[in-house]
């Protein structure tokens, strides 16, 4: 039986897995852990870096993907730590006589593997895109039927990071689809971070663990606050589907609320900062959407507000969650390695309103001295006891550390 650890705030969810059933090795005492299930020892930290779907979707080609390349290795992105250029669908051209997939020729003329190589010389890495059924969700050919062949050419080129999606596959079983294509990566000795984007249909935070790196807790996320438009939802039914898994997430393998939509256009900049906010304190995967060779002041000053990216990248690994919930006010804690924890006060009122937190809230006593860091101010706001209360503005946060 696998239970998972006693976490923050004295929350206990135990998940019960049958190991017994899934062959664990039967050498351990009862009272003791389990050995830690691992896909592949990467992403110990939730990965960074920036997916071609939520600006460009299929009206991708190679020039675009250098272009990006080139910002992030030029713009402070890449020193922030953002690393991965992912090439999301439609790149695929037919597969050859042998079976073996092949590129859009006419978007990519100089082959994935050149712009793979070019990536790789601006010091970041490669990412592309597949599905477990026999298409993608843009009508083109999917992996199913060619694991291996597909795993082996992305190798080939140098592929660093898989995006596996889930149109196409009738009555496939999630957990064999996505085991099989593990296998595959595996088996090309190449590092390949595995995302999982199963959209959440067979509970993959209860098996992905041991399968890949992060898998997708939801439908698709749209430039929108609120509300599910088509097949595609809003920030707020995304964060409010993925908060309650926080217990599945930890180093190695991460919920995924979905890409970012800071800098498309469709929220107040207020908003941009509170979905890069909550994304960031629940250890969520940080891909950068939007176009970020061409972002204004407040796009660039959210993405590379590297305090707040401290707190995803923090090395305990624990993903955040709501520790208090009045309505339209709340309050929102992650703790971290140091002792500390990382706190965001959410308005999603349509007028201002002052938030309190308490240190009791955050597991501390209230007598404990600690010092307060605003995180979108940027400024340390000194030592405090018992309490930190702040106005925070409608659709917005104020997030701050707390350090004992
Ligand atoms: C699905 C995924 C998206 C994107 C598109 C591409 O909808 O969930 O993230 O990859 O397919 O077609």
């Amino acid at each position: 039986m696998r239970i998972l650890r006693k976490r923050h705030g004295g929350v206990v969810v135990a998940s019960v897995l049958a190991l017994a059933l899934s062959g664990a090795p039967a050498a351990w005492a009862a009272d003791q852990d389990p050995p830690p299930r691992v896909a592949n020892g990467l992403a110990k930290t939730p990965p960074m870096g920036w997916n071609s779907w939520n600006k460009f979707a299929c009206t991708i080609d190679e020039q675009t993907v250098r272009r990006m390349a080139d910002a992030m290795a030029s713009n402070g992105m890449k020193d922030a730590g953002y690393q991965y250029v992912v090439i999301d669908d439609c790149w695929h051209g037919p597969r050859d006589a042998g079976g073996f997939i092949t590129y859009d020729a006419k978007r990519f003329p100089s082959g994935i593997k050149a712009l793979s190589d070019y990536v790789h010389a601006k010091g970041l890495k490669f990412g592309i895109y597949s599905d477990a059924g026999r298409l993608t969700c843009g009508g083109r050919p999917g992996s199913q039927g060619h694991e291996f062949q597909d795993a082996k050419t992305y190798a080939d080129w140098g592929v660093d990071y898989l995006k596996y999606d889930w149109c196409s596959t009738g009555t496939r079983n999630a957990e064999e689809a996505y085991t099989l294509m593990a296998d595959a990566l595996r088996e090309t000795g190449r590092d390949i971070v595995f995302s999982m984007c199963e959209w959440g249909t067979a509970k993959p935070w209860l098996w992905a663990d041991k399968v890949g790196n992060l898998w997708r807790t939801t439908g698709d996320i749209t430039d929108k606050w609120d509300g599910k438009h088509g097949y595609s939802l809003g920030v707020l039914p995304i964060l409010d589907a993925n908060e309650p898994l926080h217990p599945f997430a930890g180093p190695g393998h991460w919920n995924d609320p979905d890409m970012l939509e800071v800098g498309n256009g469709g929220l107040t900049d207020t908003e941009y900062r509170a979905h890069f906010s909550l994304w960031a304190l629940m250890a969520a995967p940080l891909i950068a959407g939007n176009d970020i060779a061409n972002m204004d002041e407040a796009t660039r000053a959210i993405l590379l507000n590297t305090d707040v990216i401290a707190v995803n990248q923090d090395p305990l690994g624990v993903q955040g969650r709501r520790v208090r919930d009045d309505g339209d006010l709340e309050v929102w804690s992650k703790p971290l390695a140091d002792g500390g924890r990382a706190v965001i006060l959410f308005n999603r009122g349509a007028a201002p309103q002052t938030i309190a937190v308490n240190w009791t809230e955050l597991g501390y006593p209230a007598s404990l001295k600690a010092e307060v860091r605003d995180l979108w101010a940027r400024t340390s706001l000194g030592k405090m006891k018992e309490r930190f209360a702040a106005p925070v503005a409608s659709h917005g946060v104020v997030m701050v550390t707390v350090k004992p």
